[in-house]
């Protein structure tokens, strides 16, 4: 008999995906190429160092439109989740899940990104799926926004401070909240929106611990638009009393590599910067001292327009999400970096990392609930966590993923740990029920699953569904509380 883990009865329970990385179908319904789609998979030389062979610039993006041959973009085919979701949304209902994160795909709305009216058949898509989702019970979140920017937007080179970006968002993320509110309870504006401030302008200089805050600077003034923008859609809801409206951060937890008051101080600074700064913003609605002391160090200078403070202030976000895949460390005394989520960080000698090299912490995420909590006092929702690990069927059609069930069954603990401690979180959705294509590296290869799904990173397979052995565990879990 395993461990049994205390959660409320009501606990969410669930799985997360993201449209550029399961539906495919890029070209059916009215639909067009979005940015995410215009990543190329490069085979990586070295996977645990994937920035220094993968570099993904506005010119290979553009190139990509006309050049099919040759290069593969696995993105536009998904797992086909667009023909499958019935198949898949089965498949998790019967694994035990109660709530389904996925994201719409802006382009399957308004296919040019500036169109005045929707397409109806992207409309009529995302109802069948929703549809589907209640026949099976399975409450739903929605991203509204999931890395995948219009082509419209990348060819015209816009980013978040051009009205036109704004604008066509807002009829986007309203269109969709006027749509599907009855089926949707809880929306996320943006995917997080800490690292759209480099994604959304497309600048990849190898996006490592040396040009992040560089990138991030030049960029503050896109994130403040994004702020305001998320507090519009915030506003628009209120006439919705039954939608909730949360936030999405990439978690970057990180310790002091040791008590050198020096690294302690860095790792202060690194963690304001890198998280507490977005919460901060999108829960007290203002800008706190410490970003307001670096901006005037640096000389940024937030063009803010008549009302934008006072948006802030009257629409925080009604509940916090953020991922978690791993933790880092901060130190001005070493210089030894790892591979992490979107970003190098420091290493941690206490940790093992994967094979693409994030350092694997279950503790930390109990530390980063108690910090959120302590600070901010709202709901909070681990919206999503998992481990990518290159895998294959084996003779019995399945893959033994003991790494999984044990990296899921520890972060579940801690949890557990974190609600004990008094924090008030509600739901957690893994990511990913079922493979999918990775969104860093646009590969097959990198599998998070529950299920596996039989593509490879040139998209050859049969697309067909198998049970790993974590579908049986997460399942016996869902009725035991057994780890
Ligand atoms: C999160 C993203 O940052 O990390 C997901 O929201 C992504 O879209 C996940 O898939 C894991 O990253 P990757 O690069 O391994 O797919």
């Amino acid at each position: 008999m395993g461990k049994k883990l205390e959660f409320p009865k009501e606990f969410l329970w669930g799985g997360a995906t993201a449209a550029n990385q399961i539906e495919g179908a890029y070209d059916i319904g009215g639909k067009t190429l979005s940015a995410a789609e215009m990543t190329p998979y490069i085979e990586l030389m070295d996977r645990s160092n994937p920035s220094e062979t993968r570099k993904i610039t506005k010119e290979i993006l553009l190139e990509s439109i006309d050049n099919k041959e040759g290069k593969h973009y696995p993105k536009r085919y998904g797992i086909d989740f667009y023909h499958r979701y019935k198949e898949d949304i089965k498949l998790f209902k019967e694994a035990g899940l109660k709530i389904f994160r996925m994201s719409i795909s802006w382009t399957r709305i308004f296919p040019n990104g500036n169109d005045k009216t929707p397409n109806k058949k992207g409309l009529d898509f995302y109802k069948c799926v929703f549809e589907e989702c209640k026949k099976q019970n399975l409450e739903v979140m929605v991203t509204i926004n999931h890395f995948d920017l219009p082509l419209w937007a990348i060819e015209k080179n816009l980013s978040w401070t051009d009205k036109e970006m704004q604008e066509n968002y807002l009829l986007y993320a309203k269109t969709v909240i006027d749509e599907f509110n009855e089926y949707v309870k809880y929306w996320l504006p943006f995917n997080e929106i800490n690292l759209y401030a480099f994604t959304s302008k497309m600048l990849n200089d190898g996006l490592d611990e040396k040009n992040i805050m560089k990138t991030i600077i030049s960029s503050y003034n896109d994130l403040h638009k994004l702020f305001v923008t998320q507090a519009k859609v915030i506003e628009y809801s209120k006439k919705y009393p039954n939608i909730k409206i949360g936030s999405m951060v990439a978690d970057s937890t990180s310790y002091s590599l040791d008590c050198n008051p020096l690294n302690v101080i860095e790792n202060q600074k690194m963690e304001h910067m890198k998280k507490f700064f977005y919460h901060d913003v999108m829960v007290r609605g203002e800008y706190p001292g410490y970003a307001l002391r670096l901006f005037n160090e640096l000389g940024v200078k937030i063009d803010k327009e008549d009302g934008d403070d006072i948006l802030l202030k009257n629409n925080p976000v009604q509940f916090i999400t953020f991922s978690y895949y791993m933790s880092g460390t901060h130190s001005v005394t070493s210089d030894e970096k790892t591979e992490g989520n979107f970003m190098k960080v420091g290493k941690n000698p206490f940790l093992k990392a994967t094979e693409w090299g994030w350092q694997i912490d279950p503790i930390g995420l109990r530390y980063v609930l108690n910090q959120l909590w302590d600070r901010y006092q709202i709901p909070l929702f681990v919206s999503e966590n998992g481990i990518g690990v290159l895998e294959t069927l084996n003779e019995n059609n399945t893959v033994e993923d003991d790494y999984r069930i044990e990296y899921l069954g520890k972060h579940f603990e801690q949890i557990s740990e974190a609600i004990k401690d008094g924090v008030n979180v509600f739901g957690y959705t893994m990511w990913t029920p079922i493979d999918v294509v990775s969104a860093g590296t646009s590969e097959m290869s990198k599998r998070y699953g529950m299920i596996f799904v039989d593509y490879d990173d040139y998209h050859n397979g049969t697309g067909n569904r198998y049970l790993k052995k974590s579908y049986k565990w997460f399942k016996n879990f869902m009725e035991t509380s057994e780890i």
